[in-house]
């Protein structure tokens, strides 16, 4: 008989745009007893992290859960829930994540229409707005930190030109949510999607999302409750029904609501993974956390830079948690991935599209983003690259680094 050995996954430094590595005490949430999905216990968990999610969210959103699958399928659920066929979705693109959203606007059945800027740069909040009041939109969804070009969007004044033609304003969230500040309410967001598998250091498998009442009216107005658990025979299906059963948000806020109208059968663990992770910030304090992150992201800058590597896109708009290196011409940036990770367990990441093979994306999200991890990172590249007969000066980067984190109160604290 084939035996099949004991799992012994590696210890990894994992400094890619997510997935991240997972704080211990989410690891140990995990392990708890599963609880029935109807167990008071469970809904009191369930409760809790509603309200957790909504400081994390910033909102006083009623709806505020985890929608169960990655964060695609909060991205998905909000975007079928919220487009009818025939409506008109603005799309502006700037990297891979926003194709994301034109491809599912699309599928959808939606009119879309996209504004376009070069991958590494990013929209003046004006471009927009003028092109929302040109086209009067039903819908305008958007990528808030763009992790295949490492840019962070502006949202300011979005959601008030929204406003003026009445469109609803769908944000992913999903690399920024726990780095730096999502403020749901103040940037009159309508939907928000958020990640777990990045800032918030909780495995890939739930999409926490918020959304408001004008964004829960349009859900309503569209919802099919299904066959076999309709208690009024009289309900009227919908002319528009949303198109898929398991992201049809309508139908999961009744299981999140005192209703709990059973839907599909909840991810007991993960929600486990999810609450622990959420407190683990909260615990931290937002604005400590994302300044934490701007500290790693400074210390890793300098290091790279004093190793005579140049970054990639426009400066002014770099996300603080992901960082972009051009490959140095002659370097073959798969080889020194293979080489991070085989010989010193770090892993980074490549790029996409157009950026495939030009770039490295190098992460400090969540519980990875730590000084022993962009140190070593740092020395492990400086070898790799001398390996690869690129001449850097050897020693700098590492010291660089650890200049910022010396001249750093954080640190030091
Ligand atoms: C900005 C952004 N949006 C959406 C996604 C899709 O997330 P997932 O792979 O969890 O479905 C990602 C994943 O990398 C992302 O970075």
């Amino acid at each position: 008989m084939k035996r099949f050995e004991d799992l012994s996954p590696s210890l990894r430094s994992i400094m890619t745009p997510g997935p991240v590595e997972v704080d211990p005490r989410v690891l140990r949430a995990m392990s708890y007893p599963v609880l029935g999905q109807f167990d008071p216990q469970f809904t009191g968990i369930m409760n809790e992290t509603m309200s957790m999610l909504r400081e994390l969210f910033a909102t006083r959103n009623t709806w505020a859960y985890p929608v169960d699958g990655t964060s695609r399928s909060g991205i998905e659920a909000v975007m079928v829930s919220l487009i009818a066929p025939g409506d008109r979705v603005l799309i502006p693109i700037y990297g891979r994540f926003g194709h994301l959203l034109h491809e599912i606007a699309d599928r959808c059945g939606a009119e879309v229409h996209v504004l376009e800027r070069p991958w590494g740069s990013v929209f003046a909040p004006g471009e927009i707005q003028a092109e929302i009041r040109r086209i009067k939109p039903q819908i305008v969804a958007m990528v808030h930190g763009e992790t295949s070009t490492g840019r962070l969007q502006p949202l300011e004044g979005i959601g008030a030109a929204c406003r003026e033609v009445d469109a609803l304003l769908i944000v992913d969230a999903v690399a920024t949510l726990g780095g730096v500040p999502v403020d749901t309410d103040r940037l009159l967001l309508d939907a928000v999607i958020g990640g777990t598998q990045k800032c918030l250091s909780v495995p890939a498998g739930m999409a926490p999302i918020t959304y408001n009442d004008r964004a829960e009216q349009k859900l309503l107005s569209r919802k099919r409750v299904e066959r076999g658990l309709k208690t009024d025979a009289g309900l009227a299906d919908d002319v528009k029904p949303v198109r898929s059963n398991y992201f049809d948000l309508g139908m999961l806020q009744d299981y999140w609501s005192p209703l709990r109208l059973n839907h599909h059968t909840e991810m007991t663990s993960m929600l486990y993974a999810l609450r622990e992770g959420i407190r683990l910030v909260l615990e931290e304090g937002l604005e400590a956390r994302f300044a934490r992150h701007r500290l790693h992201e400074s210390a890793l800058v300098q290091g790279l830079t004093a190793m005579g590597l140049t970054l990639y896109g426009d400066p002014t708009c770099k996300m603080p948690m992901v960082t972009c290196v051009n490959v140095p011409e002659g370097v073959d940036g798969e080889i020194v991935r293979k080489l991070l990770l085989e010989g010193f367990g770090v892993e980074i990441a490549s790029s996409f599209g157009p950026l495939k093979g030009l770039i490295w994306r190098i992460g400090t999200m969540g519980y990875s983003c730590r000084a022993d991890n962009v140190l070593r990172l740092l020395g492990a590249l400086e070898a790799a690259l001398l390996r690869q007969a690129l001449r850097v000066p050897a020693g700098q980067a590492v010291q660089a680094a650890l200049d910022v984190y010396e001249q750093s109160i954080l640190f030091q604290s």
